[in-house]
């Protein structure tokens, strides 16, 4: 916003602040936020969690997906000041260590889910979300429960993919104990 509509902003919706305390990836973090200010805004620039993206700002595209207590929400439609009470979870919190990755982001990885990543930290964390559960999912079931992500990548199958090789892991602790094997199944093709 340039000066001008910010004060037009302002004067239309005022600009109180709060202090506020919210837990984020198994923190709890307090800052002095403008009531306005939207959960995506406040973690990517008061936080700096920037694998929080924003792509159309009204809801529609899912890619500032985060779990607020395990569950999907779009960060962009929500307020920080909501969010007091509440776990946050971004992608940062599956892993902090490149060399250490959770199960899920391995599988992503094994099975190309992605190309310019921009969709991805919203697909990870949805796919946790769903895994939750330690069902095995179909093609259509995983393509159903993650449309609500938009990607103008992959074509989707790769994702899927990832989703149901995530979902082997995590049922067998990731380690590949079962003797299922988890290596990417190049019969799916790209
Ligand atoms: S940026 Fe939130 S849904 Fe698109
Ligand atoms: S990988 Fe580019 S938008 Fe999904």
């Amino acid at each position: 916003m340039t000066t001008t509509e910010n004060t037009d902003f302002e004067a239309k919706y005022g600009s109180d602040t709060r202090t506020v305390t919210l837990r984020v990836n198994g923190k709890d973090v307090t800052r002095e936020v403008a009531t306005r200010t939207t959960l995506a805004d406040f973690l990517r620039d008061d936080l700096d969690l920037v694998s929080v993206h924003l792509g159309c700002e009204h809801g529609v595209c899912g890619c500032c997906t985060v779990l607020l207590d395990g569950g999907s929400v779009r960060s962009c439609l929500m307020l920080a000041v909501q969010a007091v009470g509440h776990e946050v979870s971004t992608v940062e919190s599956l892993s902090a260590d490149q060399n250490n990755l959770h199960p899920i982001q391995e599988a992503f990885a094994e099975e190309q889910g992605l190309q310019c990543g921009f969709c991805t930290p919203a697909m990870v964390l949805r796919a946790q979300e769903i895994l939750a559960d330690g069902k095995e999912r179909s093609d259509d079931e995983v393509r159903h429960e993650i449309s609500g992500i938009l990607c103008r990548c992959t074509g989707y199958q790769n994702i899927i993919n990832a989703v149901q090789n995530a979902g082997r892991k995590l049922r067998c602790g990731g380690a590949g104990s079962c003797g299922a094997g988890h290596e990417a199944d190049k019969s799916k093709g790209a």
